[in-house]
């Protein structure tokens, strides 16, 4: 296949309450006034399957959840979903708008719960060979800010119930890996306006399309 007809990957990360689905909404819009044909997605979900193992992750329980069985699940969903979403959508040359993909993992699981970095690079490589995002957007914000926004529109899921402490390590780390790889990331101050946010992204999007090969022929 041509490389230029194959579709971008594009996820967007940040902690709880960080105005993703606003955000992601207007990042769908954008796409759409390109006129680039897109898909929106999310994880842990995205297939029927993926959606029930997000269930199991999510809801609150009393029995302790293994750090490795959370992992895994986290990756079983996201197998499920490259193999019946992602990939096929990229083939057909659409864009993938992913609501947190393997970032999200390095975060929470590695930051957040102490994972080595190292087992999680293991998984990633097992399950998406060299498959990975174009482009990451993280949205960025103090970690208080952001779950009081959180907790104020519904009641705490298994994430939310953690400490502030485990929050500001997988902001930490989401940073720094953005630090890291600049070609991929991209942070946006989360903490301003609505409207200064969609300033930042809209300029950043237009940076990536006019710099991207996507759309032309010959390459
Ligand atoms: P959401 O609330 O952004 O939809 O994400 C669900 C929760 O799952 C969120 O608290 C972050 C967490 N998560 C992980 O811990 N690891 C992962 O790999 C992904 C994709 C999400």
């Amino acid at each position: 296949m041509n490389s230029s007809q194959i579709g971008k990957f594009i996820t967007i990360e940040g902690v709880e309450g960080v105005g993703k689905t606003t955000n992601i909404d207007f990042i769908r819009q954008w796409l759409k006034q390109q006129g680039i044909p897109h898909i929106n997605t999310r994880e842990p979900g995205g297939t029927p399957l993926a959606e029930s193992i997000r269930e199991l992750l999510l809801s609150p329980r009393e029995e302790a959840v293994d750090e490795n069985t959370e992992l895994l699940m986290m990756f079983a969903a996201r197998a499920q979903h490259l193999a019946q979403v992602i990939k096929p959508a990229l083939g057909r040359g659409e864009w993938v708008v992913c609501d947190r993909f393997t970032d999200a993992t390095y975060a929470y699981q590695g930051g957040g719960r102490g994972v080595s970095m190292e087992k999680i690079a293991q998984l990633e490589m097992l399950v998406q060979d060299t498959l990975r995002p174009d482009l990451t957007f993280v949205l960025d914000i103090p970690v208080d800010q952001g779950l009081a926004r959180a907790k104020s529109r519904s009641t705490p899921d298994r994430f939310e119930r953690e400490k502030l402490a485990f929050f500001d390590r997988v902001r930490d780390c989401y940073l720094t890996r953005a630090k890291a790889a600049p070609d991929q990331y991209r942070v946006v101050d989360a903490s301003q306006s609505l409207e200064g946010v969609q300033a930042d992204l809209a300029m950043l999007l237009d940076q990536y399309l006019s710099s991207s090969s996507w759309g032309q022929a010959g390459e």
